[in-house]
């Protein structure tokens, strides 16, 4: 059996778009099992850059077979709108190609317009959510009020969920946020018409995904987001809705635990974070400003600027943790160039001593203190290397400490966006 798991090891955005595609190459099934189109991967083949969202990385190549698991909450506009972007750009979606679950959860227009009219309530105290419905989809899953792909098969069933759903929305829209009410018929005509459209592409993706491990492919599960923004233990509450480490993949794509062999961690060679809470080593300086537009620390699906800061090793021990991480793959290496001196977090100091554990309360996390190992910085020369042994002298030892520090090996080294800016460490 020989699935491999690529998941972020930090806030997300670590360049996951661009490893999985590289890794996808030898691949033969490439499977999303979180979230939904508030991911966001750009990848660049030659002078093409492609704006991914939900259709998993390996659709860029003819030959893989993508898969959209049951742990994905879909947007079908959204993903019919991808559909046609990818098309309008050259690259082939056929059902031979995407593969939908017929359990995934389905986003709703009024899960989009709750996520806008609450996170507004929550005035200062916001958690930088997407707006594009995810986290009250993932409610309704939980509180068994959720509609699935599944139901569009049967119109009549699915008219009864959604005029029961709409019933209580609206009255939450109304009386809570006193915002517009949504029209029941304009939904479920547009719902019957994604279907319509969508319904050669769904299928039993568990058996799909099983049926190509027994039969020794090679499957690649595609993580969105990142370790810190996962629901249990990410940075709660700035987290996402669900489980972007490693686990999350047998519930996500409905596999057992015994057949997944590899986990690939991306991990930025500094750190970056969206939307609010601490983050100990940011850099709210030239330093930080620098990384930003140097590493065009820019959102792909919101446009938000990144806060930017040091490498935090304690955040990439806990992760290597919590999601068994075989290997590592260090991006944006050719970002930190120009740079005279390099910042490492090792410990922080928290309550009178040095710790290396990431703390659960954000209360806490808020007072702790980087310490850091300073490393000498490297030339522009890192985004021309082609293998390990090319990289500047210095490089090479930050990538090595790393190693050192979370005892997990680097396997692959990013120099720069595009596919042939990756360096494989062996
Ligand atoms: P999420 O799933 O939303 O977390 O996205 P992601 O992890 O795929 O990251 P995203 O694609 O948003 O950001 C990565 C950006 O960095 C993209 O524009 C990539 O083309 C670019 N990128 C990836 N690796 C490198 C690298 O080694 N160097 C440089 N300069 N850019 C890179």
């Amino acid at each position: 059996m020989s699935g491999t798991v690529v998941i972020g090891a930090q806030w997300g955005d670590e360049g996951k778009g661009k490893i999985t595609d590289f890794l996808a190459e030898s691949s033969d099934v490439v499977v999303r099992y979180q979230g939904g189109n508030n991911a966001g991967h750009t990848v660049e083949v030659g002078d093409r850059k492609y704006k991914l969202h939900l259709i998993p990385s390996g659709i860029l190549y003819d030959d893989k077979l993508c898969v959209i698991g049951d742990g994905v909450v879909i947007d079908p506009e959204a993903l019919l709108n991808e559909i046609s972007y990818l098309e309008g750009e050259g690259v082939k979606v056929t059902p031979e190609k995407l593969v939908i679950s017929d359990r995934a959860h389905l986003i709703m227009p009024y899960h989009k317009v709750l996520d806008g009219l609450s996170e507004k309530s929550r005035g200062k105290g916001d958690i930088g959510t997407t707006g594009k419905g995810i986290g009250p989809c993932y409610s309704d899953k939980h509180e068994r009020s959720g509609l699935r792909v599944c139901d569009l098969k049967h119109p009549e069933y699915f008219k009864e969920r959604l005029m029961a759903a709409i019933e209580v929305k609206n009255r939450i829209i109304k009386d809570v946020y006193k915002g517009e009410e949504l029209d029941f018929n304009a939904i479920y005509n547009s719902y019957i018409e994604y279907y319509s459209r969508l319904k050669d592409y769904i299928a039993d993706t568990t058996v799909v995904v099983y049926n190509a491990l027994k039969g020794n492919k090679k499957v690649l599960f595609e993580g969105a987001q990142g370790t810190l923004l996962d629901i249990d233990y990410g940075t709660y509450p700035y987290v996402t809705s669900s489980h972007p480490i490693s686990g999350g993949v047998c519930i996500g794509a409905g596999v057992g635990p015994t057949m997944i062999s590899r986990a690939v961690g991306v991990c930025k060679s500094y750190t970056t974070r969206v939307g609010k809470g601490p983050f100990p080593t940011e850099l709210e300086d030239e330093m930080g400003e620098y990384i930003r537009e140097k590493g065009f620390e820019y959102g792909t699906t919101t446009g938000r600027a990144r806060r930017c800061g040091w490498l935090d090793l304690v955040i990439l021990k806990y992760a290597a943790r919590l999601s068994g991480l075989t290997s590592l793959a260090i991006t944006k290496l050719d970002t930190l160039s120009n740079i005279d001196k390099i910042k490492v977090c090792v410990g922080y100091e928290f309550d009178g001593k040095v710790i290396d554990y990431f703390p659960a309360s954000m209360e806490d996390l808020a007072k702790c203190r980087p310490v850091y190992k300073e490393f000498d910085g490297w030339d522009d020369s890192v985004q021309n290397a082609s293998s390990f042994d090319e990289l500047h002298d210095n490089a090479k030892k930050y990538i090595r400490f790393i190693e050192e520090y979370t005892g997990v090996k680097v396997s692959i080294v990013s120099v720069g966006p595009n596919r042939s800016q990756t360096i494989v460490a062996g």
